[in-house]
């Protein structure tokens, strides 16, 4: 099976229109509300990223992948049991089977979902570093303090029960690759792990799915690309302006690298932002880390907790 990229999460939601104020000034754009469930997305080509449906309690509805075409949605089918091919009814159309992973948590394979880029009218940063000047009698682009551009969904975080059946399975059904691991105690004793999309010699992102065992099984994060670090601390502003809470971040992890600002949504959810990801392809050496020196953070010195709990 061919997995090409992340597609879309779908969430259950106590208050839509909160949500929908909350993601909009996260910096996605509603497409449409079909018959109550609300649309939202980036500015990249997805027809949509995030769907929220109203729900009597906050849940994880389940995650979608895009595949290359409807011939891995048959082969998803014949070789790992998923529900028959369905036509979607949602934005772009298109076609999906649903897969359920070992703890439950619903995986869709999409394809044909047809969508388009949003224009986004964005200056990248043009650093001067000592080795380095690229910016002459000029001023540093500045970001208005307004919500973020924002690219695509990138990548998933899970919390799961057992990391070791899990892993097992979204590397066996998905295809992905495991990046790095972290162990407990012996290095065999696995308990969190970052897998990418395995497209052979072509870069993808260090991750697309973290998986980490914490005793129960539910969404930890969503994540979604912005422009850079600065776009990030402009956002994280702007949010906090709006009265949203915020979780952690402006921060850079060491295992993807990747800079990051964490907030929760109305329901305690956190979505992210990210810039600045390790292109990783199948020359990639990934490391198995004890959790117990494990940093997650490389410009702070608290301990991850409050990031996990
Ligand atoms: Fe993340």
């Amino acid at each position: 099976m061919r997995i090409v990229g992340f597609h879309h999460v779908k969430f259950g939601v106590t208050d839509i229109a909160t949500t929908e104020r909350f993601a909009t000034d996260f910096g996605l754009k509603t497409v449409e509300t079909r018959n109550g469930v609300l649309y939202m997305k980036t500015a990249g080509g997805d027809a949509y990223n995030y769907v929220a449906e109203p729900s009597d309690v906050r849940r994880f509805l389940g995650m979608a992948f895009a595949v290359e075409d409807i011939s891995d949605l048959e082969q998803a089918v014949r070789d790992h049991g998923a529900t028959p091919i369905v036509a979607i009814d949602g934005p772009g159309g298109g076609y999906s089977v649903s897969l359920t992973d070992p703890e439950g948590q619903c995986v869709w394979l999409v394809t044909g979902i047809a969508g388009e880029h949003l224009p986004v009218s964005h200056r990248p940063l043009a650093l001067n570093v000592p080795d380095a000047r690229t910016r002459f009698n000029a001023a540093q682009s500045t970001r208005a303090l307004q919500p973020a551009h924002l690219f695509r969904l990138g990548h998933i975080g899970l919390y799961v029960k057992d990391f070791a059946t899990m892993a097992a399975w979204y590397e066996r059904v998905l295809g992905l690759k495991a990046s790095d691991t972290m162990f407990a105690g012996e290095p065999d004793h696995k308990i969190a792990g970052f897998f990418r999309i395995d497209r052979g010699a072509d870069y993808v992102d260090h991750h697309v799915v973290f998986l980490a065992q914490w005793g129960k099984t539910d969404a930890h994060h969503i994540s979604f690309e912005i422009e850079d670090f600065e776009a990030q601390f402009i956002a994280h502003r702007w949010l906090e302006s709006r009265g949203w809470k915020p979780n952690w971040g402006v921060g850079r992890h060491p295992l993807g690298s990747h800079v990051f600002d964490v907030w929760f949504d109305p329901d305690g959810y956190r979505f992210e932002t990210f810039s600045d990801t390790d292109l990783v392809n199948n020359q990639h050496q990934g490391g198995n880390y004890d959790v117990k020196e494990a940093q997650m953070d490389l410009w702070s010195s608290e301990s991850p907790e409050r990031y996990f709990a």
